[in-house]
């Protein structure tokens, strides 16, 4: 029997030993607690069996359960205070303080692409654009062969492209989901798709490896450079809060439109020039064309269906509506964007 009780008090300690490593809050301390030192706990059930042995034994068992009492009452003062000290590791816990004046502390808010994304999507659904989702990593063929873009076109050189393998990248403009988009779609039909894209090039205030482009495909019989023109700058406008911001068209050159363009708005910010604009008192804002016929037959389509595009930086457009004036601050502590 003594021998008995003395393996039942080892096995015990063991047991408890296995559930005590388990124990990380207040709530299962609680209830370990409960398991062995209540009223009908494991402690009290072993001490009334300890009472049944014979006097003799009692003596040299009654030591082992003592300190097996002290063992277990001992390890839940320490634990308890582990905890406790565990919490105050948390950054809320060391930075709270009580005295601050709640009323003076900064509020949170979204981040300014999360308001941009949501104004260019606002925009172009309520003029029933759809907005679509584009893969990050693209192909050779979606981000340069099918827009008119081969191996060896000037053009690639100016995307300083982060490749993957040989056929795979990481997209240097949003114009990669043109012809996968409309191979999917049955013509007339209008979409946009926001997204980051990625070139490799230093970092400066105005320039980083990445940044959020915006890409805006129109396919039907009125699509125009009249109907092109009329809905930039509408969009900008909505964008910028203003009625009569004005936009031009330059001429400009992308492989994948004819006649291709340069976009520029009226700075809203002035009317006779200033640091935003550099004085010219006009913003480059992307370019935009009739889609190329070469594009046109990789969609599947014919010459006689007509479309447009058009690409902008929506960063630019958010630094400029924020007042950002260094790119490396809008990017700070940005996970990724889809
Ligand atoms: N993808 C072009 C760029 O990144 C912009 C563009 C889009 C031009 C659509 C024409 C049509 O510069």
């Amino acid at each position: 029997m003594q021998k008995n009780f003395f393996n039942f008090l080892l096995i015990l300690k063991n047991k408890f030993l296995s559930e005590a490593h388990e124990v990380v809050t207040f709530n299962q301390l609680s209830e370990l607690r409960q398991k062995y030192c209540s009223k009908e706990g494991i402690l009290f059930q072993a001490t009334e069996d300890f009472k049944a042995l014979p006097s003799v034994e009692k003596k040299t068992i009654g030591n082992e359960l003592i300190n097996l009492k002290k063992f277990i009452s001992e390890f839940f003062l320490k634990k308890e205070e582990e905890i406790f000290l565990k919490k105050l590791d948390f950054p809320e816990a060391i930075h709270f303080d009580p005295s601050l004046d709640r009323d003076n502390l900064l509020e949170g808010s979204l981040h300014p692409y999360t308001t941009g994304m949501s104004m260019v999507s606002d925009f172009f659904t309520s003029i029933g654009f759809e907005i679509l989702k584009s893969e990050i990593v693209t192909t050779e063929y979606e981000n340069f062969t099918s827009l008119n873009i081969p191996e060896g076109h000037p053009a690639r050189e100016e995307h300083d492209t982060f490749w993957i393998d040989e056929k795979q990248l990481l997209r240097t403009h949003t114009s990669n989901v043109q012809v996968k988009a409309a191979r999917e779609r049955v013509y007339p039909f209008a979409f946009v798709s926001v997204g980051t894209v990625y070139r490799n090039e230093a970092s400066d205030a105005s320039h980083d490896f990445m940044f959020l482009q915006v890409e805006a495909m129109y396919f039907a019989d009125d699509a125009s450079l009249a109907s092109l023109l009329y809905i930039i700058k509408n969009f900008l406008n909505f964008y910028f809060d203003r009625k009569n911001l004005e936009i031009r068209a330059r001429p400009g050159s992308f492989p994948f439109v004819e006649p291709g363009l340069e976009i520029d708005f009226q700075c809203p910010f002035c009317r006779s020039g200033c640091s935003v604009c550099k004085q010219s008192t006009w913003i480059e804002v992307g370019g935009a064309g009739m889609v190329h016929r070469f594009v046109k037959e990789e969609m599947g389509l014919t010459k006689g269906h007509k479309g447009w595009a058009f690409g902008f930086g929506l960063t630019r457009l958010v630094m400029l509506k924020h007042r950002i004036n260094d790119i490396r601050k809008l990017h700070q502590s940005l996970v990724t964007i889809g």
